[in-house]
């Protein structure tokens, strides 16, 4: 058998070094309190553990750097376009890659070409930006997920599939000219990062096929999703991830993706099918706002990154660790006893603030007040999935709220080591445990759409207000001390 090690290591070395920004907890009370209490609205310098997201903060590897270098900036016809597209086509299969500036791009330009007022896009999960992209058209975006996958707690292998009844009960009340296309998210994004299975896709890929409808997948995390079917779905044990990806991709008529993900790049993205006049139609609105069809709103170094990057995350030394450092952060959490979204997923842990926080409603934000706690208490930046920015607001201006009260620690891809994850675990636990003091928050400013990312908010119950302010003061004074001259 030889030489084996109990310890789990990262499968790379570190050739370059950013520093963190360690700050008091003082002087995260005053950036909160300037940030109206949103985190969106933080300066990355104040963050000392950034799990906002995973989108774009890749860090990159030695040979993408130096492919970089070599990047043609030819405006039509680049070699590096040429790379990027054979590379794509390989794992994807579609005849048709149109390269854009970053996920939402592809969205905007397939439902701006393919979908009318009135349609319907059904999903398990619609992101928030495809959801905006498709309502945008005056379309519907229906979630579909399977009732497992509603519910943080159920456990169940694959907490991203679809449900297949409610699909063909949408399919047959809707009627199949008011469906353009179907969608499945893989992994799933809102609904905890949990993976679709082969079977599904299959399944769904069969439905949709049989009643002329094209299914697209929106693959962000496709190497994710393949990884974790080798690990949870029997027949494909002993199947590399990418020969996964390609079948996962065998079903579909096309992908929108995001290059900031699972292409291990910091910007870049990808629109592709097989429908030659789909492509032509959605071309022509390519060029008209990202740019020609050999560059589409990137460079030609931009392209050689994410060419390098979709064969880099399929690897499986790569996989193995990425999953298993995620689930061992769960795991971590989840023997302290505080509640998770179980079992992990791919790219994230999403902490139930829910079932943490279950003396404030939703109406006050729970998720959102333990985010700013985790921050002001830790220095860690996290994400709500929550009734902010998933909740529905009424014209009346009364207020559904989500269906789940989460906070994403999503985690950059390469960037942080199994210590930093030890010590976000030791923090989470930290908030949760004294979680029966945390109150709820009110917004004090809001804009009309996608109000996550600018609103404004306040503590909602005096003594926490003036705790705050008294910690802010402090910090002015411990400023002074600082700054005054010598
Ligand atoms: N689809 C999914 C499932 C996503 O997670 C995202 C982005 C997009 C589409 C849009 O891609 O940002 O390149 O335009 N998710 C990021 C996140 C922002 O933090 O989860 P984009």
């Amino acid at each position: 058998m030889g030489f084996q090690s109990s310890h789990a290591f990262e499968p790379f070395r570190i050739k370059s070094v950013e520093p963190l920004h360690f700050t008091s907890r003082a002087q995260r009370t005053a950036a909160l309190i300037e940030a109206g209490y949103n985190p969106f609205r933080l300066t990355a310098e104040q963050v000392l553990i950034d799990l906002l997201t995973d989108s774009g903060t890749s860090a990159m590897s030695a040979a993408q750097w130096g492919a970089m270098y070599v990047g043609d900036e030819a405006y039509a016809g680049s070699a590096s376009f040429l790379k990027f597209e054979r590379v794509a086509r390989e794992i994807t299969g579609f005849k048709h890659i149109l390269p854009v500036h970053q996920g939402r791009a592809a969205e905007r330009i397939l439902f701006g070409t393919v979908c009318k007022p009135g349609d319907v896009i059904p999903s398990n999960s619609h992101f928030d930006t495809t959801r905006a992209n498709i309502e945008a058209r005056g379309a519907e975006a229906l979630d579909l997920l399977i009732p497992e996958g509603r519910s943080p707690s159920a456990d169940h292998p694959f907490k991203g599939n679809v449900d297949l009844e409610r699909l063909e009960a949408t399919i047959l009340e809707r009627g199949v000219e008011r469906i353009p296309l179907c969608m499945i998210t893989i992994t799933n994004n809102a609904g905890g990062g949990q993976p679709v299975s082969m079977a599904n896709i299959r399944a769904v890929s069969e439905l949709c096929h049989r009643h002329g409808i094209p299914l697209f997948l929106d693959a962000c995390r496709f190497a994710e999703n393949a990884w974790l079917i080798k690990r949870r779905e029997a027949p494909y044990a002993d199947r590399s991830p990418r020969e996964i990806a390609q079948e996962m991709f065998s079903y579909a008529d096309g992908c929108t993706f995001s290059a900031k993900k699972d292409g291990l790049a910091n910007i870049g993205g990808f629109l592709a099918m097989r429908d030659d006049a789909w492509a032509q139609a959605c071309t022509d609105q390519l060029i008209l706002s990202e740019g020609f069809t050999t560059y589409g709103g990137l460079a030609g170094y931009d392209m050689e990154a994410i060419a390098l990057g979709l064969q880099e995350v399929l690897d499986e030394k790569y996989l193995e660790d990425r999953i298993a450092s995620v689930a061992e952060l769960g795991n971590r959490l989840l023997e302290a006893g505080v509640p998770i979204v179980r079992p992990t997923g791919g790219h994230a842990v999403y902490v139930d603030a829910g079932a943490i926080l279950s003396h404030v409603p939703p109406a006050e934000y729970p998720a959102w007040a333990f985010s700013v706690k985790l921050y002001q208490e830790a220095g860690i930046r996290s994400v709500e999935i929550g009734s902010v920015a998933f909740g529905r607001r009424h014209p009346d201006g009364t207020e559904e709220p989500a269906p789940t009260e989460l906070v994403r620690l999503a985690i950059p891809r390469r960037v942080y080591t199994r210590n930093h994850l030890a010590y976000v675990a030791d923090a989470v636990i930290y908030v949760a445990e004294r979680a029966r003091a945390i109150g709820g928050m009110r917004i004090t400013y809001q804009p009309a759409a996608m109000r996550h990312f600018t609103a404004r908010f306040a503590w909602l119950r005096p003594e926490d207000e003036e705790e705050a302010t008294g910690a802010a003061e402090a910090d002015s004074a411990l400023r002074e001390l600082v700054d005054r001259p010598r």
